[in-house]
């Protein structure tokens, strides 16, 4: 029996854990021993629990409630309390997943007790260290063990920094191991879209009509928390709504709901929040969130997460960010790189409406990706 430390916090971490313990509890049960432990980052309830609920995932073992804080702060925090469980638990593998803080702590608490990293979601790269999940995701892959990537651009960045496919177990993190497997979010999407369709009433409960909204999320904090990015990004979806008649669905992260009133100019913010076609929510449950991505028109964000599942779903994406890590949406001509840049995002959206692409080719995996790393996993008798 193999035994893995997970660790979870932020929110697309929790619906990630789900697939891996998805994956266990049907094929791997007699082979990997899961022990989970929550570090708080996330903790509102509907930004952790709903998830732990709703997608079947094994109430966590541990919960470090660490909250909010500065990166400084949080992360020694986590630091600290992941190293004291690891050094109780004894695992063979601690799993991590992405590129928060709650990764990054993992990284440094287990690679100094030289327990064996699995890091998921491996060689994403955005090129753009100002961002704080930049420099989280280059130092977990680079303390890592077993690496996983999602993408085949993800696979290729991680030759580039001089990971070799070449590499025999026993894997170590001076031998790592490199595979590409597909998206484990795609796994998700693929296995709970059909439960959503029938347990979800999302769309009542708001008032929308299927292929008749347009779907957007905003978080990142250099979007939030730079005024100018916020305005602009808002003072598009305001014309993108008023110019179309169209429905905006808006699930706001705390972090975005928090700072909505303080940074965007007064009369911007009343317009918004008076305009009858912007619809603004609670951030909402996984099976929420994907029947309100199948049946969108389009989607604007600035997620990682909501950009793939769009794609999943055949929605196209305006991806109000500099860059992407997911540069196979963009290639395939199912995302349009719009930054915060008002005119933009307005022009993508414009396009997408009156034009929406229509090939999706698929480049996340067949939807197997848990049960591949659970194999690997399992397999490690080099351990
Ligand atoms: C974090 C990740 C980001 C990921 C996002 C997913 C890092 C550095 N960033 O960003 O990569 O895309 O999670 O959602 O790890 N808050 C609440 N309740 C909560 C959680 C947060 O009110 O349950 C508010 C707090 O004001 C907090 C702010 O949101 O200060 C930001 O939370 P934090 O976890 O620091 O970063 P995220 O922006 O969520
Ligand atoms: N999500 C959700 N409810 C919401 C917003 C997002 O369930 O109100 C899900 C979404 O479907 C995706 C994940 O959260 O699976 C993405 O997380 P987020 O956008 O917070 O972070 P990122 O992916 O950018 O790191």
């Amino acid at each position: 029996m193999i035994k893995i430390v997970t660790v979870i916090g932020a929110r697309p971490q929790i619906i990630k854990a789900a697939a891996l313990s998805r994956a266990i509890s049907t094929g791997f049960k007699d082979k990997i021993n899961e022990i989970i432990v929550h570090t708080g980052q996330h903790y509102d309830a509907n930004m952790s629990q709903v998830f732990i609920d709703e997608l079947g995932i094994p109430a966590p073992d541990y919960n470090l409630g660490v909250g909010s804080g500065s990166h400084g702060r949080q992360t020694a925090v986590m630091i600290e309390g992941i190293e004291k469980i690891l050094q109780d638990e004894k695992p063979d593998f601690l799993v991590l997943y992405g590129d928060t803080n709650s990764t990054l702590a993992g990284a440094v608490a287990s690679s100094k007790l030289r327990i064996p990293i699995v890091h998921i979601e491996a060689g994403l790269r955005s090129f753009n260290k100002s961002m704080p999940e930049e420099i989280n995701r280059i130092m977990c892959d680079h303390a890592s063990t077993l690496l996983f990537s999602p993408t085949l651009t993800g696979y290729r960045n991680l030759l580039r920094e001089g990971f070799s496919a070449q590499n025999q177990p026993p894997f170590t993190s001076d031998n790592p191991g490199i595979f590409h497997c597909g998206d484990i979010m795609f796994d998700n999407s693929l296995h709970f879209a059909g439960i959503a369709e029938e347990r979800s009433d999302v769309l009542k409960q708001w008032g929308l009509e299927k292929e008749n909204y347009l779907l957007a999320t905003i978080h990142r904090d250099n979007n939030t928390d730079d005024p100018e990015r916020l305005r602009s990004i808002f003072s598009a979806l305001n014309q993108v709504s008023l110019a179309n008649n169209l429905m905006i669905a808006l699930p706001l992260h705390p972090r975005t709901s928090g700072l909505l009133r303080q940074n965007l100019p007064a009369e911007l913010f009343t317009s918004v929040s008076g305009n009858p076609f912007i619809t603004m929510m609670p951030p909402v449950s996984f099976l929420d969130m994907i029947k309100l991505e199948k049946h969108a028109r389009m989607v604007i964000t600035d997620s990682g997460g909501v950009q793939k599942e769009a794609y999943y779903f055949g929605k196209p994406c305006v991806i109000a960010r500099p860059e992407t890590e997911w540069v196979e949406i963009v290639e395939a001509g199912a995302g349009i790189i719009a930054d915060a840049d008002e005119n933009a995002i307005v022009l993508a959206a414009t396009g997408y409406l009156n034009n929406p692409p229509v090939s999706f080719p698929e480049v996340f995996g067949d939807g197997k990706a848990a049960e591949f790393i659970c194999r690997t996993i399992a397999g490690a008798a080099w351990k």
